[in-house]
């Protein structure tokens, strides 16, 4: 099956940031880019919450489609053999686009099913299931669980979900009046209780670069696992897993230029041989009686029911045009554009972006408060203008309220956003403030 590349692919082996000129050709590829909004021409700088598909990706799912569907490991007609060859061939594209090896890669739904699938092995484990392999895992009352304060929900409830299953404890490292983690409390709390610590990469309301290998190293000096949320990391920087030295890695396809319905956990291999299944059924098993059931080794053992292989497929494809313009390249363009945002933004009067007081690397994404407006205000009126951006606590509550607000307005780029664009944000929200008048 061809793999369809950029049209004009770029030279991704320099790190410059993208050219003005390289951007607009890689905005042909993506259709929704041509549209208008309210009659303007569409401005998307929310692809934080998800980003848009070039054609590479919408005819990799269209061609899978109408040329190789068939369910997967299961069938031994031709068709069936030849969709698990590109499904299985997508599984290795993601695990080398993240360093991993390929049975180290398990497909997902999304990043939340990948989180709540090493949160539900856990607990399993701790119930006893997967015997003597999965002793290790097993937590109880004692037990501690570390989180940070600045997670996206995804990252943070199947947590206290599994401390109230399991009579462990949940606890949490907090941020400083910037919005950046105390890791000075951190080096306290992480200690021989911790049985793993799970944090974001890159914040989905800051858009900071965490320091992980500060993080693992506590974690490491503990003899902790870690679970690292690459939600917002994988599609903006280059990835990893072992050079980071973390366990568990999730990450989810529609930020990253694939289909929604697709995401991946990052398994050492060791740990998913030990782990119990969490979803259970078809597709999983060896030996199954009316009593018991044995399962597949991983990754397999992981991915019960029928599998999302048109996704897979466009999610390779998606992770091929990554490479093809170069991860390197697009860290630069959408740095360049992070800082821009918060100078830009910082500069009006009455707006606080979140964060900006924060020395760590950035990526194109920034949330901001603006004095006296609500945010769906703001939000309204660049929607306006036909700018889309994200409005309200971008499921991060306790990050907003240690912050001390309930919302916040958030502009996210990504390859395709142009200078001019955010250009536009940062003149759409002084418009905003001379429309609405400051303490409207
Ligand atoms: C940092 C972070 N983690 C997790 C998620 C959850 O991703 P999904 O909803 O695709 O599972 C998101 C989505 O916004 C995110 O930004």
């Amino acid at each position: 099956m061809s793999l369809l590349r950029p049209a004009d692919a770029m030279d991704p082996l320099t790190d410059a940031p993208l050219t003005d000129a390289e951007v607009r050709r890689l905005r042909e590829d993506f259709p929704i880019l041509q549209t208008e909004v309210n009659g303007h021409p569409l401005s998307y700088l929310d692809s934080g919450a998800t980003s848009q598909r070039p054609l590479a990706v919408l005819d990799a799912e269209r061609e899978f489609a109408t040329t190789l569907n068939a369910a997967v490991h299961r069938g031994a007609h031709t068709l069936a053999a030849e969709a698990t060859e590109v499904f299985e061939e997508a599984r290795a594209t993601v695990a080398r686009f993240v360093g991993a090896a390929e049975d180290e890669i398990v497909w997902t739904s999304n990043a939340t099913e990948a989180i709540n699938l090493v949160a539900y092995s856990i607990s399993n484990a701790s119930l006893g299931r997967g015997g003597d392999a999965a002793a290790g895992l097993r937590i109880g009352p004692g037990d501690e669980i570390v989180t940070t304060e600045m997670e996206h929900h995804a990252n943070l409830i199947p947590w206290q979900e599994l401390a109230a299953r399991t009579g462990a404890t949940l606890r949490v490292i907090p941020l400083d009046d910037h919005g950046a983690l105390r890791l000075d409390v951190a080096a306290e709390m992480i200690g021989e209780r911790t049985r793993l610590v799970a944090f974001t990469h890159v914040s989905n309301v800051l858009g900071v670069v965490n320091p992980v290998d500060q993080l693992v190293a506590l974690a490491r000096s503990a003899g902790a696992l870690v679970l690292l949320d690459a939600c917002q990391s994988a599609p903006h920087l280059p990835l990893d897993v072992r050079a980071l030295d973390v366990d568990f890695a999730v990450l989810s396809g529609h930020k990253m230029l694939g289909p929604s319905g697709i995401g991946a956990l990052y398994g050492r291999r060791a740990l998913l041989e030990a782990m119990p299944p969490f979803l259970t059924g078809g597709s999983m098993i060896t030996t199954v009686t009316t009593t018991e059931a044995e399962y597949l080794p991983p990754p397999q053992r992981f991915e019960a029911g029928t599998q999302r292989v048109s996704q897979a497929v466009a999610l390779a494809a998606a992770i091929d045009y990554l490479i093809a313009v170069g991860m390197p390249r697009i860290a630069a363009h959408e740095a360049a554009f992070g800082r821009r945002l918060v100078e830009g933004l910082s500069a009006i009067e009455g707006v606080q972006v979140l964060g900006s007081g924060i020395d760590l690397p950035r990526v194109g994404l920034a949330s901001f408060d603006v004095a006296g407006i609500h945010s769906h205000d703001v939000g309204q009126y660049l929607d306006d203008l036909g700018i889309a951006v994200r409005v309200g606590h971008h499921c991060a509550q306790p990050l907003h309220r240690r912050l001390g607000i309930t919302s916040s307005t958030r502009a996210s780029t990504y390859l395709y956003t142009t200078e001019a664009e955010v250009e536009a944000v940062v003149d759409g929200v002084a418009g905003a403030i001379r429309f609405f008048g400051r303490g409207a």
